[in-house]
């Protein structure tokens, strides 16, 4: 056998071979999107009351901190998720079948491993596609999965979901299902969730997948300490959206002036994230030619994290073409996992 070998025979090769990274934020997108950010943050901040946009949580720092608040004790949600997927992964593949796996906001892609284990189980071809704004994330998520499933394909799409679900190419696989786990969902406001959903069925096929982790309602006391865990990791997670803007826009937030708040608005059923002010103070972020007064006890509101129930979820998905078609829960039902399928 020649040492010049052939792709298969070499593993970095061999991971290059079967990864497709793709920006589709090219440079005219880019420079539109850095205007329209910048114009989002300073509505934000003028408005009353003051908000920043949550994308402004995950710079590099701020996505190792959120891995952090995935274990964190209080912090049941990744736990039970990754329980009832473990519980779950074969009988969604086998509802499935053979299928293209499109995952929205890839992260450390623990989860996903156990749903590829399910498909290489029934010797499934594997195919995964996914998205996320953060290259880096991207890249070395993907190469982590490509080392371990030697007969998989990685298409990485580097792009804000909206536009990749707009550009997905039909599969050359049987099936499709795009994967929504973790509870983002519960990020976005009911309007947001309605054009989401929407963006969703458009990218669909009749008879593909919809995979969706929702977290589900419950007590107070459950709730709010996943939201203000003990050691304040959540508190630097929220704060480090105040560095990050200073780092943009060459701001001077003093991260020691505020606090952390996180409550559940029963009503609403939603956990609502501020940062409270201390004291009376003028911040300026020169890159945006902004100066805002902020009173002694205001908040910045940063985050929603919306809490559902099955029932209207699941009616509002089919009110779009959705049909739910299983859903599976932890024994305390906490959190639920919802398989849909794209009506014609
Ligand atoms: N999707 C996560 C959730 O809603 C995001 C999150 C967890 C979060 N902890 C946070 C957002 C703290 C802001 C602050 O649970």
């Amino acid at each position: 056998m020649s040492i010049f070998n052939t792709a298969s025979g070499n593993p970095a090769t061999d991971v290059e071979n079967r990864l497709q990274i793709e920006h589709l934020l090219n440079a005219a997108t880019l420079s539109a999107s850095v205007l329209a950010e910048k114009s989002d943050v300073i509505a934000g901040l003028t408005q009353t009351p003051k908000y920043i946009q949550a994308r402004y949580f995950y710079d590099d720092y701020g996505s190792q901190l959120f891995e952090q608040i995935c274990d964190l004790p209080e912090y049941y949600l990744t736990r039970t998720e990754t329980a009832i997927l473990q519980e779950c992964a074969i009988a969604i593949s086998e509802i499935t079948g053979a299928c293209e796996l499109v995952e929205l906001g890839s992260g450390s892609s623990t989860k996903t491993r156990i749903l590829l284990d399910a498909y290489e189980q029934l010797n499934y071809p594997l195919r995964y596609v996914s998205i996320d704004v953060s290259a880096g994330i991207l890249e070395s998520s993907a190469k982590a999965l490509l080392a371990d499933y030697p007969s998989l394909q990685v298409q990485a799409l580097v792009s804000t979901y909206e536009l990749a679900l707009k550009q997905l190419k039909p599969t050359s696989l049987p099936n499709r299902v795009i994967c929504f786990i973790g509870s983002s969902l519960g990020n976005l406001n009911p309007q947001e969730c309605k054009t989401f959903f929407s963006q969703i069925t458009r990218a669909l096929q009749p008879n593909e997948y919809f995979l969706l982790g929702i977290d589900l309602h419950k007590s107070k006391e459950i709730l709010e300490p996943a939201y203000n865990d003990s050691q304040g990791v959540t508190a630097a997670f929220n704060l480090n959206i105040l560095k990050h803007l200073n780092q943009r826009f060459d701001g001077n937030f003093d991260l020691t002036q505020f606090e952390h708040l996180a409550f559940y608005n029963e009503t609403k059923r939603q956990i609502e994230m501020h940062l409270r002010s201390l004291r009376s103070q003028t911040i300026t972020l020169k890159d945006l030619d902004l100066t805002i007064e902020l009173a002694s006890d205001e908040t910045i509101f940063t985050e929603i994290s919306r809490k559902f129930d099955l029932d209207s979820i699941q009616q509002e998905l089919q009110s779009q073409g959705l049909k739910s078609i299983q859903v599976w829960t932890d024994a305390n039902q906490k959190f639920g996992v919802l398989l849909c399928r794209l009506l014609h």
